[in-house]
């Protein structure tokens, strides 16, 4: 049985990202570490917990500790036998061939949908020998630093949020018809949005899917876009993350951004395990 008292839990920079070390994923959790492990996620907004090797079924059980599994919108990555689960790799090809690189340019996770997934997790199966890190900038941060006047502008707007902006850069796969019947066709959220277990304020920027702002021009919206992605992706509000064999990383999709890296030799693997929990519709 994991316990509070075998576990540690140490910060991997002065905002965002905690280490967690002294847990075995495939054995129990007692109430207490339970509790402790949804501070942590809460407090530090991505949880980097080290040495597990799980089969996908026993990472869907671990990741249950933090909340209900949320069904991901393209079924082609799921997992034969547990298709909750679904995977990321650098071996997919787009259908003109060229090779698709899942979550690169910053994001946050699903928000085309009215209740985006609270958390994602990755699980490390296959890593390169260098590169292929994850990016995390801390939105909640960047919206406390912003001028008080471009706060003011900010708070109070609303953004629509599609499966695939035609504004923006990165290409995702096109859905199946099936896959594409069960997604939305477009939802409207807050720009900046309230944290519900601790209350912090933060931007809700997805350059992927924010196809236009209530009540605002096309130019308009898109230079205040920019302007904002610029700011929100500065190094200060920075987490980078480097995969080590085993790691399993949960992170908070309502006050992050985060992107992967292409950036290694892609004739090795990289190969992840990936899962998202339940969220509410931003307010
Ligand atoms: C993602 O955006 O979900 C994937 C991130 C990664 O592969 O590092």
């Amino acid at each position: 049985m994991n316990e509070v008292a075998s576990v540690s839990i140490t910060k991997l920079s002065p905002h965002t990202g905690a280490e967690v070390r002294g847990i075995d994923l495939r054995q129990p959790v007692d109430a207490a570490l339970v509790a402790r492990l949804n501070r942590a996620f809460v407090d530090h907004a991505v949880l980097v917990i080290r040495d597990q090797r799980l089969a996908p079924a026993e990472m869907l059980a671990a990741v249950r500790l933090w909340g209900d599994i949320f069904r991901q919108q393209d079924p082609r990555f799921a997992l034969p036998e547990c298709p909750e689960i679904h995977y990321i790799s650098n071996q997919d090809r787009f259908p003109d061939g060229r090779r698709y690189i899942p979550g690169e340019g910053y994001h946050t996770d699903h928000s085309n949908a009215a209740a985006p997934p609270k958390a994602t997790v990755l699980h490390a199966v296959k890593l390169p020998d260098r590169g292929g890190d994850t990016q995390y900038v801390n939105m909640a941060l960047a919206y406390e630093r912003l001028e008080p006047s471009l706060r003011e502008r900010v708070d109070g707007l609303r953004a629509v949020h599609v499966y695939q902006s035609r504004h923006s850069e990165r290409k995702l796969m096109g859905l199946s018809a099936t896959a594409r019947a069960a997604v939305p066709e477009q939802v409207v959220h807050p720009l900046v949005r309230t944290h519900p277990e601790n209350g912090r304020r933060a931007l809700y920027l997805n350059p992927i899917r924010i196809e236009a702002i209530d009540g605002m021009t096309e130019p308009d919206a898109l230079a205040l876009l920019d302007t904002l992605l610029a700011h929100a992706t500065r190094p200060e509000f920075e987490y980078r993350h480097r995969w080590q064999p085993g790691d399993l990383v949960l992170w908070d999709n309502r006050c992050l951004l985060h992107k992967a890296n292409g950036d290694y030799d892609m004739d090795q693997d990289r190969y992840l395990y990936r899962v998202m929990l339940r969220g509410d519709p931003p307010v």
